[in-house]
């Protein structure tokens, strides 16, 4: 089993990026499911139903976030309603949303299980023992794992601790690509981040003029989506299409001119 999983899409630029590259991807990887972090996909800030809904007709087949789930309102009644996106499984459980979700690829099921660090973060249960208790009631071993976290020592953490348990565990919220991919001892796919789609010349994808005021001045600013020539980076994780344990993780990192 072949999955293709986009880093945190970023706005406008990330999104037509996405659109660029995909294509071509699709045709040189030929993965069997695409996977997107769409965290950052409205705005920079969240994602709303419409542009979950395009990003879906370039072939992404499910979403997860991370923490800035719930600055687009228009998306909580989705969350309920569409299995498709999930949102952080330890935050809290009278937030609207999933934290998994099975998808089916090939003729498997594949469970998709968002969940968020704790380090330099906020309000969110134990991800380990999320894990355990999502892990347990799971009827298949093909389980990816987006930890959408700030620390490297978290998520390596968390990654050899659900090693032969995940498939993959892939970070993603630094939105810059680690050169860490690795299969763990027991089989687990890791890589601490997978990166960003959206524009090279930006702070994590946004406008770097008004995110240096806030560096310089220490007063909160409003910065936009960054334009530009564009990064769009993804990792590409081979799965045993019997064990779901992996066999391979390739980072890939593709920049356009504009
Ligand atoms: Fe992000
Ligand atoms: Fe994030």
């Amino acid at each position: 089993m072949r999955i293709l999983f986009l880093a945190d899409i970023v706005g406008r630029t990330g999104r037509q990026a996405v659109a660029k590259v995909l294509p071509e991807w699709r045709e040189r990887y030929a993965p069997d499911i695409i996977l997107a972090n769409g965290e950052n996909a409205a705005g920079g800030k969240g994602i709303t139903p419409e542009v979950m809904h395009d990003l879906m007709e370039l072939g992404i087949a499910c979403f997860t976030t991370g923490n800035h789930i719930w600055d687009k309102k228009e998306i909580y009644p989705v969350l309920e309603s569409d299995p498709r996106i999930v949102r952080p499984a330890n935050y809290s459980p009278l937030a609207p949303g999933r934290g998994y979700t099975i998808v089916p690829v090939l003729d498997k099921q594949l469970a998709v299980i968002s969940l968020a660090g704790r380090v330099f973060m906020e309000h969110a249960d134990c991800p380990f023992r999320k894990f355990d208790e999502i892990y347990a009631t799971l009827d298949t071993p093909f389980v990816f794992v987006d930890f959408h976290g700030e620390a490297t020592s978290e998520k390596a953490c968390f990654a050899y601790y659900v090693d032969g348990r995940a498939s993959a565990v892939v970070g993603t919220h630094t939105h810059v690509q680690t050169a860490d991919e690795r299969i763990l001892p027991k089989g687990t796919a890791f890589i601490t981040d997978a990166g960003m789609c959206g524009a090279l010349h930006s702070s994590i994808g946004m406008e770097l003029e008004p995110s240096i005021q806030r560096f310089l001045t220490g007063m909160p600013t409003k910065s936009d989506v960054a334009k530009g020539p564009a990064v769009v980076c993804a990792v590409l994780i081979d799965l045993d299409r019997t064990t779901g344990k992996a066999l391979g993780i390739q980072r890939l990192q593709k920049r356009l001119s504009e």
